[in-house]
């Protein structure tokens, strides 16, 4: 969704501002914004509807901006359709301060009201634009750009990351947050903020995350922080491990495509460290013994791709550690009545560690007596922050918005979690347990393994490309595989796809069914793949092309039925959609590439979800 970047420094700020908006591209966006202050005081603002390329065509065409502090944007319409007026950053009607705001402005309808009433003009349709006129208010009632910011702050309802750049104050930006991330980033050059850490990388590793209801005073060679109350803070620093080429696209054609083949080393960097002379250690949960031997029950809340890996969780953990596990929406969760108290534990899967949906039912979960255990990728995200416990995956930054490495790499940790779990409530055997742990050491040379068959991917997907309509169909695990094998499919080609669980398929959805219907059927999961089998005749009686997602060992089985096959190693049962989801995410890549789909910037979709 929206993303901001700022520079305070000694260098030019407009290219710095246009290299990290190019960097926060993949978020998802409608128009972007620039504003610049000169040493001299003269504030200096463009932005324009559609792509980056437009507003850099647009700064061409007229004087460069000129001085070293700035704010930037990329908006993704909420308040407001995409157009001109309605990109960030947004000015005063004084023309004194600019701001750019990612987040919502709850009451922005009855401020707007009243600063109409006080003879204030807007031109915008954004909640953004209160923040600005408001600043503007105040900061005449005070004459003090510090006091003018706490009194918005104190007036402003919902939640926000903002970055405010005034005429009278040209050597320094302002930066607050509520409920949205935003870092600041110290560089040699000057110092940044962001509201994702991928827009810095190019500059600095070195961050403090901003929390809530604090403001930040940045300049090119200082970072002063307060709190609420205005006291200053003492923040600590970190030093974040990606690097600068694991955000760029290293010679693919894609970012997604580049984050389908970095699975391997991604999946080995989240494994092996947690496996410790053949056993797992999870020494994020080191001395929570008495809390597991008392959990009674599993939620497992996320949004997208990552409640996908949910309910690869649901069959698994319920299975290995015989308590009840639901795997549900996060949307749906934090406004239904779940079975919450102490001995309830909540696992939180995120990516971005930011989904606004996701990080409201880890506080409703945690303000009803349970604990949570997060599952995240972006170190120091508010998820993270927020959780009892977490556990990282070492996917590093993904940039397309259609996740694949981050989904992987979350359900490999989830089915570890899983099996830890499982031991420490004896309910899993020795015997087992090594055959598992031996599994998932296993895996990135198997995932090597599926990934050299792009050529078949490719040859298949260049014969389906055309179709309007898919159904996924599978059993158990293979059911949970096609509720993401069939989103990415949507997400990036635009084709209708639905995913059903195979035994459900006549109770409607067979009616659908008719001589051309392209099926995806999933048969990996061994103990149901007879059953698997049955539903593809019944499919194919009908006239259905199926295209079958099966393992080298009942490859036989299934050719019976069709010659149209994605083979994948037979391995461990709880293991096998780790290597099942590879082929759905090269047929979905490469069925878009044929149909000249924007793949890494899917439309109307963003990255990172921190709306409502
Ligand atoms: C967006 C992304 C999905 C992702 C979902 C949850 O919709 O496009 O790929 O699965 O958000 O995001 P999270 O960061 O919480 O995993």
């Amino acid at each position: 969704m929206c993303g901001i970047i700022g520079f305070a420094g000694k260098t030019e700020a407009v290219e710095v501002l246009l290299d990290g908006l190019e960097r926060l591209e993949y978020r998802g966006y409608d128009s972007a914004g620039v504003a610049v202050v000169s040493t001299d005081g003269k504030l200096q603002v463009k932005k324009s509807k559609g792509r980056l390329s437009v507003l850099r065509t647009l700064l061409e065409a007229e004087e460069p901006m000129s001085g070293g502090i700035g704010i930037g944007h990329t908006r993704w319409a909420t308040h407001g359709e995409p157009n001109d007026v309605n990109a960030h950053p947004h000015v005063g009607q004084e023309g004194k301060i600019a701001v750019v705001h990612n987040g919502i402005i709850e009451n922005y309808l009855e401020i707007k009201n009243s600063l109409i009433r006080k003879g204030i003009r807007f031109s915008s349709d954004t909640d953004t634009e209160v923040i600005v006129q408001l600043l503007e208010y105040y900061y005449k009632k005070y004459s003090n750009l510090m006091d003018a910011v706490y009194a918005v702050l104190n007036r402003i309802k919902g939640a926000y990351a903002m970055g405010i750049l005034c005429s009278d104050y040209p050597e320094q930006m302002l930066a607050a947050r509520k409920d949205a991330p935003l870092l600041i980033g110290y560089g040699e050059e000057g110092n940044y903020i962001a509201s994702d850490v991928t827009a810095l990388l190019s500059h600095t590793r070195t961050v403090t995350y901003m929390e809530d209801d604090e403001v930040a005073v940045i300049t090119a060679g200082k970072v002063e922080i307060y709190d609420s109350d205005r006291t200053l803070l003492e923040k600590e620093k970190h030093a974040i491990e990606w690097d600068v080429t694991a955000a760029e696209k290293g010679g693919y054609a894609h970012f997604m495509l580049k984050e389908i083949m970095e699975q391997p080393e991604a999946v080995r960097k989240t494994i092996s460290p947690r496996i410790v002379d053949g056993k797992i250690v999870l020494e994020e949960l080191k001395g929570t013994g008495d809390f597991i031997r008392n959990v009674s029950r599993i939620y497992i809340v996320a949004c997208g791709s990552a409640y996908h890996v949910g309910m690869v969780g649901k069959y698994t953990l319920e299975k290995l550690l015989h308590i009840p596990v639901e795997a549900c929406l996060a949307s749906e969760f934090r406004y239904s009545e779940p079975l919450l108290g102490e001995s309830t534990l909540v696992i939180v899967i995120s990516q971005s560690g930011e989904t606004l949906d996701s990080l409201a039912a880890l506080r409703e979960a945690k303000r009803r007596g349970s604990k949570v255990l997060s599952i995240v990728n972006v170190m120091g995200s508010s998820i993270a922050r927020e959780s009892d416990y977490v556990l990282y995956t070492w996917a590093g930054p993904e940039i397309a918005v259609a996740t694949t490495k981050a989904y992987t790499t979350q359900m490999v940790l989830l089915i570890m979690l899983g099996v830890y779990l499982a031991r420490e409530l004896e309910q899993i055997g020795q015997e087992e347990y090594d055959a598992i742990v031996e599994g998932l050491l296993r895996l990135p040379e198997q995932i090597k393994q599926v990934l050299n068959e792009l050529d078949n991917y490719q040859k298949i997907a260049s014969r389906y490309f055309n179709h309007n309509s898919v159904f996924y169909i599978g059993r158990n695990l293979d059911y949970a595989l096609g509720l993401e094998g069939s989103l990415k499919l949507k997400e990036i080609s635009y084709i209708h796809s639905e995913s059903y669980a195979a035994g459900e398929l006549k109770h409607g959805t067979i009616s659908l069914i008719e001589p051309g219907t392209l099926v995806v059927a999933l048969a990996t999961y061994a103990p149901l793949v007879e059953k698997s089998l049955s539903n593809i005749v019944e499919v194919k009686s009908r006239g259905a092309e199926v295209i079958a997602l099966t393992t080298d060992k009942t490859v036989n089985t299934i050719s019976s039925q069709t010659s149209e096959m994605f083979v994948i190693p037979e391995v461990q049962a709880i293991l096998q959609p780790v290597l099942g989801v590879i082929p759905l995410q090269l047929f979905a890549y490469y069925i878009a590439l044929n149909r000249g789909c924007d793949i890494d910037k899917p439309r109307n979709l963003a990255k990172s979800v921190t709306v409502e």
